[in-house]
């Protein structure tokens, strides 16, 4: 059994405790003949043992205690944005290496300048959180610098959305259903939605978000890679190649809608309210939030795919903070049928087919003939739970990096290309063309906002 070995930048911060070690216990304990010898460095002055208790809080937060006996690990001081530093954490490593930047994308991208190819262990990967830089730009400026550095199959951006199981789930109900594969154009679909709504307000994260806001922290980059995989054309493999270069084609098809970024976007920020009986205060009184950058906590746009199979069908991709508003579904919206026999009457519109990003569930609304009178058309939604899959998002993602398999990692020109999408609604947004309206933190959404379903 040989370890695989993950270096973790930046190990002593929020992201490595929170998602990366809970995710690698999860995923040792379903993989038990794997070992992994884990690598910290940060600038904390730690010892191996403060990186040990946190290995373990993590791995027993996720169910996984048992398998914190399959991890060696050792912490360095170290400052990764100096040559020097590097070269002496990444001495004589061996075998399968994994370089994860658990670090700000700025601390990131000093570090991938201070990286030389010589210094890396011989087929290492390198591991990207997103933002992906902070615009087309810099994405490319960045994607340059990591090409120089490794061939782009070692390079791994991740996006933990493609790891949830209701996005893969997109495939099997897609590709595997005759009923649904015919049907998967602007023939028979009128529209898709694509939501994601969190009662989750700022939690102490100003320093990143308010840089960010709702429309760059999800939709730039999760809500669009669901749209790639949900709009794709068929790959003949679920390889790294086949499927990267669907999705990627979608996304260079990919335009704001009529071209009108005014018309097709909005955006919004929470006021006091209240969640859940909490009372949350106005996102612009959190701490560390500069009002005058008119952040977004909840954005929307249209998108358009313009290809054969799906241009005239708008694609609305939605996600917003502080609502109390569960929706976080995928909603794909047939067309009606052209006529319906003269008689019949009641329901008559299209079916609706509904993948929920958790709890995983897949549901198809359709017209059936009601209880009572057997010509009057009546809804029902079929409804199936999916199981929310054996991994959490973000050990599906590190499964692929520990594998060696980018398939589920963001492909540079992907990277490039979510950019390019957003880029006139940011100008739009940052021309103060399109309203910052307000809701109050717990409620649906703002006011005159129509509900996606
Ligand atoms: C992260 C965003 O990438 O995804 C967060 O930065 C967001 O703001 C999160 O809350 C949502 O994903 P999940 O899987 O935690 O619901």
């Amino acid at each position: 059994m040989t370890a695989t070995t993950l270096v973790i930048f930046g190990a002593s911060g929020d992201l490595t405790a929170r998602l990366l070690l809970p995710a690698l216990g999860q995923l040792l304990t379903t993989e038990p003949d794997r070992r992994v010898r884990l690598i910290g460095a940060g600038t904390d002055a730690w010892k191996d043992d403060d990186l040990r208790k946190v290995v373990r809080t993590s791995f027993e937060s996720a169910d996984a205690a048992a398998a914190a006996d399959r991890v060696t690990a050792e912490y360095h001081q170290a400052d990764i944005t100096k040559t020097a530093d590097l070269t002496s954490l990444l001495e004589g490593l061996e075998g399968q290496v994994a370089l994860y930047f658990a670090v700000p994308p700025a601390v990131a991208a000093m570090a991938c300048e201070a990286l030389t190819p010589e210094i890396i262990p011989d087929g290492a990967m390198l591991v990207l959180e997103k933002p992906f830089g902070t615009d087309e730009a810099g994405a490319r400026e960045l994607n340059e610098r990591l090409s120089a550095l490794v061939p782009e199959r070692q390079v791994f951006r991740v996006d933990h959305f493609l790891g949830k199981s209701t996005t893969l789930n997109l495939l099997g109900a897609r590709f595997a259903n005759r009923m649904l594969e015919p049907l998967w154009s602007a023939e028979s679909i009128e529209s898709v939605n694509i939501i994601y709504n969190e009662k989750l307000g700022l939690e102490g994260r100003a320093g990143y978000y308010d840089g960010a806001g709702a429309f760059v922290d999800m939709i730039q980059s999760h809500l669009l890679q669901v749209l790639a995989v949900l709009a794709m054309e068929q790959p003949a493999t679920l390889d790294e190649i086949d499927f990267r270069e669907a999705t990627s084609a979608v996304l260079r098809a990919t335009a704001v809608w009529n071209d009108d970024p005014v018309a097709s976007s909005r955006r919004a920020r929470y006021t006091a309210g209240t969640i859940d009986g909490k009372k949350k205060p106005s996102y612009v009184d959190e701490p560390g939030v500069d009002p005058k950058r008119n952040t977004e906590t909840l954005g929307e746009a249209t998108f358009e795919v313009r290809n054969a199979r799906w241009a005239g069908v708008p694609f609305t991709l939605r996600s917003g903070k502080a609502l109390d508003n569960p929706a976080r579904e995928i909603v794909v919206r047939f067309r009606a049928v052209r006529h319906i026999p003269l008689g019949l009457t009641g329901s008559t519109e299209g079916a609706i087919l509904r993948f929920s990003l958790g709890p995983d569930q897949m549901s198809l609304e359709l017209n059936v003939n009601g209880k009572e009178n057997p010509l009057e058309l009546e809804r029902v939604a079929l409804t199936a739970d999916l199981g929310a899959g054996a991994l959490l998002a973000y050990a599906e993602v590190l499964s692929g990096i520990l594998d060696a398999d980018p398939m589920l990692s963001v492909r540079g020109d992907a990277a490039e290309l979510c950019w390019r999408i957003i880029a006139p609604i940011q100008a739009a947004w940052a021309d103060n063309k399109v309203p910052l309206e307000e809701y109050a933190a717990g409620s649906e959404s703002p006011k005159g906002w129509p509900a996606l379903r």
